[in-house]
């Protein structure tokens, strides 16, 4: 549970820039919080805390899930897994295509690399629609492994992501709403 200190940091920190990428969207820019060690070093911390003795893998999704989804992985000693845009990774792999908030796209993963049994977080660092990451709640499970959690810096309330990743009885957390 991220402390009020770390939610008021991370709230003038993360920029919001309107009519980004199209006219209508808000761009959450978390690039500023890597200006700031100190910080960025604080969300570690308080996403590594919720997954903490709970995961056997960390799935990230690319490419803003890599940024933080690595740490988390490192910090809990557990494999951390790529989820890549299509046509990124050699074959074999498996896909997943997923609506966007603007536009569509295909997910994938190198076959193998998932276990099967494995309770897997799956991070990103937005949940907006939820699309994104319900792609990859699929590829984890057609792997025969559990999704068990899933985190982000950001859930945005009012695109009711939350709703299509329901159905994986995961937990869910965000820093912030
Ligand atoms: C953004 C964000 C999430 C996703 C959330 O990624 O980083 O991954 O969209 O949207 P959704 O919940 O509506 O699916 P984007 O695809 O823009 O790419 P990036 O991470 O490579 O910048
Ligand atoms: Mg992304």
């Amino acid at each position: 549970m991220a402390s009020q200190e770390l939610i008021r940091k991370l709230e003038e920190t993360i920029e919001n820039v309107p009519d980004f990428p199209i006219p209508g969207i808000q761009f959450k820019d978390i690039s500023p919080i890597f200006l700031d060690p100190k910080l960025y070093e604080d969300v570690i911390a308080d996403l590594v805390a919720f997954s903490k003795g709970k995961v056997d893998a960390v799935c990230g999704i690319e490419s803003r899930g890599y940024l933080f989804g690595i740490a988390i992985a490192v910090a809990l000693e557990v494999p951390f897994i790529l989820i890549r845009k299509s046509g990124k990774l050699p074959p074999p792999v498996i896909s997943e295509k997923y609506d966007l908030e603007y536009g569509s796209a295909v997910i994938e993963t190198r076959e193998g690399q998932i276990k099967p049994g494995q309770k897997v977080l799956i991070h990103d660092d937005l949940l907006a629609t939820g699309g994104t990451t319900e792609a990859a709640a699929k590829l984890v499970e057609k792997q025969g492994a559990i999704v068990s959690q899933f985190s982000f810096l950001i859930g945005l309330k009012d695109l009711k992501g939350e709703e299509k990743l329901e159905k994986f009885n995961a937990e869910v957390y965000h820093i912030l709403k």
